[in-house]
């Protein structure tokens, strides 16, 4: 299988580079990133400035696109630059990979994503998954993950708390709600690009079975 990857130097995304390269039914992996990868015999690392548009290349063709892309509002700076990364941005990778005949798509989404929703992060993910839809795509998973168990660079105080908070409440928790770690999601996500056609979900309290 040949596989695109988006967002591979991400805490979801770097899990799932790792994997995919150790997986000897993938035998090429496509991850266009901001920063350089470590080069591997498996891997093509187009580094490219998202701002400044997307190349037309050939690499857009996969066996399956996986988009593990995404920022946090404090990151981007604003409701409008998030947008443009978490709902902008995918959809014009995907668009590009689709154009190419790319068949199969599984998206990295959110728990309790929903265009309708009032809370403004949840409705961009359910935004993306809603144009995601109208790429028509022969499969499209939307993988929605609870808050992400994972090493991070960059402190995030807020998801730290919420991690710990999660942790001591896990019996509490409806399974839906626990964290999620980043290579259980990894898994999750490589195991959905294969499957048959049409568009699913998968919740979080099932990445664990769907991917173990
Ligand atoms: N955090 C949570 O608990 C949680 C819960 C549910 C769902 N999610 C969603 O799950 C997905 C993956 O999460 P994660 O924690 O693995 O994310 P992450 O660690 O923040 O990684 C995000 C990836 O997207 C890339 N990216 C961000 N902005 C970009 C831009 N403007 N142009 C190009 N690339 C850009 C990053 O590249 P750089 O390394 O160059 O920045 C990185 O590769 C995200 O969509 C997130 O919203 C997160």
């Amino acid at each position: 299988m040949e596989l695109l990857l988006l967002g591979a130097t991400g805490a979801v995304g770097r899990e799932v580079l790792d994997m995919a390269l150790a997986d000897p039914s993938v035998s090429r992996i496509t991850a266009p990133t901001r920063r350089a990868l470590l080069p591997h015999d498996k891997l093509h690392n187009p580094v490219l400035d998202f701002d400044k548009g997307l190349p037309d290349a050939d690499w857009w063709h996969a066996d399956a696109l996986v988009s593990c892309l995404g920022t946090t509002i404090r990151k981007a700076g604003d409701r409008a630059a998030f947008r443009r990364v978490d709902h902008d941005l995918i959809l014009m990778c995907a668009h590009r990979a689709k154009t190419q005949e790319t068949p199969v798509m599984v998206l990295n989404s959110s728990v309790g994503a929903n265009p309708r929703s009032r809370n403004f992060y949840l409705r961009t993910k359910g935004e993306i998954e809603k144009s995601l839809q109208k790429l028509a795509f022969e499969r499209l998973v939307l993988v929605r993950p609870s808050l992400i168990d994972a090493q991070r660079d960059e402190p995030r105080l807020a998801e730290q708390v919420s991690l710990l908070a999660s942790r001591l409440m896990r019996p509490l928790t409806p399974a839906r709600y626990r964290p999620v770690t980043a290579r259980h999601i990894a898994d999750c996500l490589l195991r959905a690009t294969r499957g048959d056609a049409g568009v699913s979900v998968i919740e979080s309290e099932k990445i664990r079975s769907a991917g173990a």
